[in-house]
């Protein structure tokens, strides 16, 4: 595991922006993994800018993202197809179809579920993975289990996570309390992985999830069991690692 630890959040996106482009320079059909939410807005932001301007071109990449909100159609502002048009897709060269997320409105779950996984499996796997953190040890929408799941699956969003999003919908009862999510075997079997972790809030789990023991009370942890990850993080997630 290597952990890069940066001054901000605009170095941050930067440097995950570099380590993403490497790998679209190095395959540039590859399969990236795409994470939602505040921590990679600033990556996806970098990465246009330098579709835009330096030519980094994803025009033959395919990506697959880790989760969507159950309930929410793709014009959803808040779905994360939505979030992933706004933010990457509409402003770079890749092509439509080679992108996906799990369909929020799927009218059977688990159809849904076995054909993004047969998905993934057809594209040949992740090569690389993009992750942020929740506060409670997530990835994807993996929450706090008794064991670690698989394959793509419909979860049940915990309190926390509900209290971490419900601000992007206008109340908490618009929040939809359940998501699919590939699971952490989906997550584990992608070649690299790549985790982004800013501001204080996120300093006591990551400490857990790197440093305590593996275990699906702290989904995250499994990250140590995995041959190539890389951590970006600001001096304020890695606070209490100099502790
Ligand atoms: C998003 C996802 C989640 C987020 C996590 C952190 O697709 O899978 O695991 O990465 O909830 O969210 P932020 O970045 O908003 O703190």
């Amino acid at each position: 595991m290597r952990i890069i630890k940066v001054d901000n959040y605009n170095v941050l996106s930067k440097r995950a922006a570099d380590i993403i482009a490497a790998q679209v320079l190095l395959k540039p059909s590859c399969v990236l993994g795409l994470a939602t939410g505040a921590t990679p807005e600033g990556t996806y932001q970098e990465l246009v800018r330098r579709n835009q301007e330096e030519g980094l071109s994803f025009s033959e990449v395919k990506t697959v993202n880790l989760d969507e909100y159950k309930g929410l159609s793709r014009d959803s502002n808040q779905s994360y197809y939505y979030y992933m048009n706004q933010h990457l897709f509409s402003h770079v060269d890749i092509s439509k179809e080679n992108t996906h997320l799990p369909d929020g409105l799927a009218e059977n779950a688990q159809v849904e579920c076995e054909a993004y996984e047969q998905l993934m499996n057809r594209l040949g796997g992740i090569d690389l993975q993009l992750l942020g953190i929740g506060r409670n040890g997530h990835i994807g929408f993996n929450e706090p289990d008794e064991s670690f799941t698989n394959t793509t699956h419909t979860v049940a969003l915990t309190q926390s996570t509900i209290d971490a999003n419900a601000k992007y919908f206008e109340s908490e009862d618009k929040m939809p309390h359940f998501a699919f999510t590939m699971g952490i075997g989906s997550i584990m079997r992608a070649r690299k992985i790549l985790l982004l972790a800013n501001g204080d809030t996120k300093a006591q789990i990551l400490k857990e999830a790197l440093t305590g023991p593996v275990t699906p009370k702290v989904p995250a942890s499994i990250l140590q069991l995995h041959p190539d990850v890389t951590i970006v993080a600001d001096i304020q997630a890695l606070a209490l690692f100099d502790k």
